[in-house]
C-alpha cells in the first residue's frame, strides 16, 4: 500500500486485467474516495490484512471463469465483512466462488449498448436510476460468458435482454455484482451506482487536495532531510507540479534538469527555462542534447525502437548532467498513478503492453539515487487540482499533455530535422486556431502528426509534391479512453487552409476521427 494511504479510508480494487480498470478508480476518486488498484496475484490474505479495505471492487477481465486456473481473489476476501462489488468478470468470479454458475460458449456474449430494467424489488445501489419515463438505463456490456445461476443469498435487481442477472445482490452480506461496466462513459448513470456503493460502505469522502498537499510536503521533508534532490523537468504539468511542490518543501536543496531532446514544440525550451529560472527561481540546468538524440534516431522507424532509444538516451544524458549537481541523493519524478498501475500490470498483471512509456520503469538502479515521487498516488486531473492548490496559473495547468518522447511519436516512420521543423510550424498554427476559437480547454489533447507520405497538389499555377499531415484532437477524462473532437467543417476548412498557406512543406491536411480504443491518442 502507498504509505500516504494509511491516513485515509481505503477501497481496494482487485484487478483481473480489464483495459478499463483505471476508470473505476477515476470514478471513485471523483467521489473523494481513496482507492488503489492491485493485480489479483498480489492480493493475498496478508495483503488484505495490511490494506484493511473498507470496501472491495472486483474489476472485469479478459479471461473466462469457466477455464481451469483462471484468476481468482483469495477466499478470505468474502470473510472481511466489508461490501464487495463485482463487475463483469468480477461478477462471474463472485458468483462461481459463492456457489452460482457461469456459462460460456455460444449465445452468452454481449458487446456494446444494452438497456437494464429494474425488477419489482428496488435496491439502494440503483437509487437515482430508472427515473426518466422509459424506466430503463443504458449500460455498456462487454462479456463473453454470462451468469447462468446466481449464488445462494443473491437476488436479481436488474435485467437486460442479454443478461438476466445484469444486477444482483446479497443485501445481507452487502455483496453486489453487475454484468455491465458502470465505469465507462457509455453507462451514463454509472457514477451514481458507485456513489451509492461507497455511501453504503460508509466512506466519508476524506480524499481532498488541500489535505494531500500538506501531507505530501511533510512526507518530502521527512524522506529527504537535508540531502540534495535533482528533478527531471519536461515542461509538462506533471513534472512541473512535482518540482514546485518539492521546491515548496525543501527550497534550494532542489535542482531541476531540463533535457532538450530536440523533439519539443515551437519555442517550448525557452518557455520552460524562463518560467522555472526567472519566474519560480528554481535552480535549473538546461541541457541541449538535440544533436545526440536526433543522431541516434537517424534511420529508426519502428515505434518501439524509437521509444526505447529515447528512453535510454534520456537516462544517460540525465545522469551526466545530474552529476554536475554534486552529491545529490534523490531523484524526483512526476510519476502518476496510471504509470504505476500500468507498470505493475504490464509486468505482473494480465493486461497486454500497448506502448512502452518512456517514463515508466523509472531510471535504472545503476544511478544509485533514491526516488522522490510525490504524485504517484494521483491521476492527471488530481495533479491539475494540486497545481491550482499550489497557485499555478490556469493557463499553465490546463496545458494539454505532451508525451515524453515528444514529436518523435508524431512523426511516424523515420524522423528528420526537416520534418520536425515542418511539424513544429503546423502544430503551432493548429493550436493557435484552437485557442482563437476558444476550444482549447474543451479538448484533452490536440496535435499535428506529419505523415510519411508526400502527395501531389496544385498551388497557384504550380505542381506541389509535399507532405500530408493529420490533425488529432480528442476528448478524454484520463487518456485511457478517448473520442475524437467534433470540430465544425468550417473550423477544419479554415485550419487546413491556414496550415497549407503558412507552412511550407505541407500540401494536404486530414483529420483523424479514430476513437481510443480502437486507436490510441498518439500515432505511435
Ligand atoms: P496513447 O497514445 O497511449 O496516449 O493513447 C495516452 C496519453 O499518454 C501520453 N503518452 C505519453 N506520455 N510518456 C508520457 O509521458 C510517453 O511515453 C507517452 N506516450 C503517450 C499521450 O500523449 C496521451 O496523453
Amino acid at each position: 500500500m502507498e504509505e500516504h494511504a494509511r491516513h485515509h479510508e481505503r477501497l481496494l480494487i482487485v484487478d483481473f486485467g480489464s483495459q478499463v480498470t483505471q476508470l473505476i478508480a477515476r470514478r471513485l476518486r471523483e467521489l473523494k474516495v481513496y482507492c488503489e488498484i492491485h493485480p489479483y496475484q498480489k492480493v493475498t490474505d496478508a495483503f488484505l490484512e495490511d490494506f484493511a479495505p473498507k470496501a472491495v471492487i472486483f474489476s472485469g477481465g479478459p479471461d473466462s471463469v469457466t477455464r481451469e486456473g483462471s484468476p481468482r481473489p483469495p477466499a478470505r476476501v468474502y470473510d472481511l465483512g466489508v461490501p464487495i462489488l463485482g463487475i463483469c468478470y468480477g461478477q462471474q468470479v463472485m458468483m462461481q466462488d459463492l456457489g452460482g454458475a457461469v456459462k460460456g460458449g455460444e449465445g452468452t456474449s454481449e458487446f456494446g449498448r444494452a438497456f437494464v430494467e429494474p425488477t419489482e424489488e428496488r435496491i439502494d445501489l440503483l437509487n437515482g436510476w430508472f427515473l426518466d419515463g422509459s424506466h430503463r438505463e443504458q449500460v455498456w456490456m462487454s462479456h463473453g460468458d454470462h451468469v447462468a445461476a446466481i449464488a445462494p443469498g443473491f437476488k436479481p435487481y436488474g435485467t437486460s435482454p442479454g443478461a438476466p442477472f445484469a444486477v444482483t445482490a446479497d443485501l445481507e452480506r452487502r455483496f453486489y455484482a453487475v454484468q455491465f461496466h458502470p465505469e465507462v462513459h457509455h453507462t451514463p448513470n454509472g457514477r451514481t451506482l458507485y456513489e451509492n456503493f461507497v455511501r453504503d460502505a460508509g466512506f466519508s469522502g476524506d480524499w481532498t487536495m488541500g489535505a494531500y498537499r500538506e501531507e505530501a510536503i511533510r512526507k518530502i521533508r521527512e524522506q529527504v532531510g537535508d540531502a540534495k534532490v535533482i528533478c527531471g523537468l519536461s515542461g509538462g504539468v506533471d513534472s512541473s507540479v512535482a518540482a514546485i511542490l518539492i521546491h515548496e518543501a525543501i527550497g534550494d536543496q532542489l535542482t531541476c534538469v531540463f533535457v532538450d531532446h530536440g523533439l519539443l514544440r515551437l519555442n517550448e525550451a525557452d518557455e520552460v527555462v524562463s518560467m522555472f529560472r526567472d519566474h519560480y527561481n528554481i535552480p535549473l540546468i538546461h541541457a541541449d542534447e538535440s544533436d545526440l538524440f536526433l543522431g541516434e534516431l537517424e534511420g529508426v522507424s519502428d515505434p518501439e525502437e524509437k521509444r526505447k532509444t529515447i528512453g535510454r538516451l534520456f537516462i544517460d544524458v540525465f545522469q551526466k548532467h545530474a552529476g554536475e549537481v554534486g552529491g545529490a541523493e534523490f531523484l524526483a519524478q512526476g510519476t502518476l498513478y496510471p504509470d504505476v498501475i500500468e507498470s505493475v500490470s504490464f509486468s505482473g498483471g494480465p493486461s497486454v503492453t500497448i506502448k512502452s512509456h518512456h517514463n515508466v520503469g523509472g531510471l535504472p538502479e545503476k544511478m544509485g539515487l533514491k526516488l522522490v515521487e510525490p504524485l504517484r498516488e494521483l491521476f492527471k486531473d488530481e495533479v491539475r487540482a494540486l497545481g491550482r492548490e499550489l497557485g499555478l496559473p490556469d493557463s499553465f495547468i490546463g496545458r494539454h499533455p505532451f508525451p515524453g518522447p515528444g514529436l518523435a511519436i508524431r512523426c511516424p516512420g523515420e524522423i528528420s530535422t526537416d520534418k520536425l521543423e515542418i511539424l513544429r510550424k503546423a502544430d503551432a498554427v493548429y493550436i493557435d486556431q484552437i485557442r482563437k476559437h476558444g476550444l482549447y480547454d474543451e479538448i484533452w489533447q490536440a496535435f499535428v502528426a506529419i505523415l510519411p507520405v508526400r502527395t501531389v497538389g496544385v498551388m497557384g499555377d504550380g505542381r506541389t509534391y509535399d507532405y500530408a499531415c493529420a490533425l488529432r484532437a480528442v476528448t478524454s477524462v484520463d487518456g485511457m479512453t478517448a473520442d475524437y473532437y467534433p470540430f465544425s467543417h468550417d473550423f477544419l476548412g479554415e485550419t487546413a487552409t491556414r496550415i497549407i498557406n503558412e507552412v511550407k512543406g505541407i500540401n494536404r491536411v486530414t483529420y483523424d476521427v479514430t476513437s481510443k480504443p480502437p486507436g490510441t491518442i498518439e500515432w505511435e
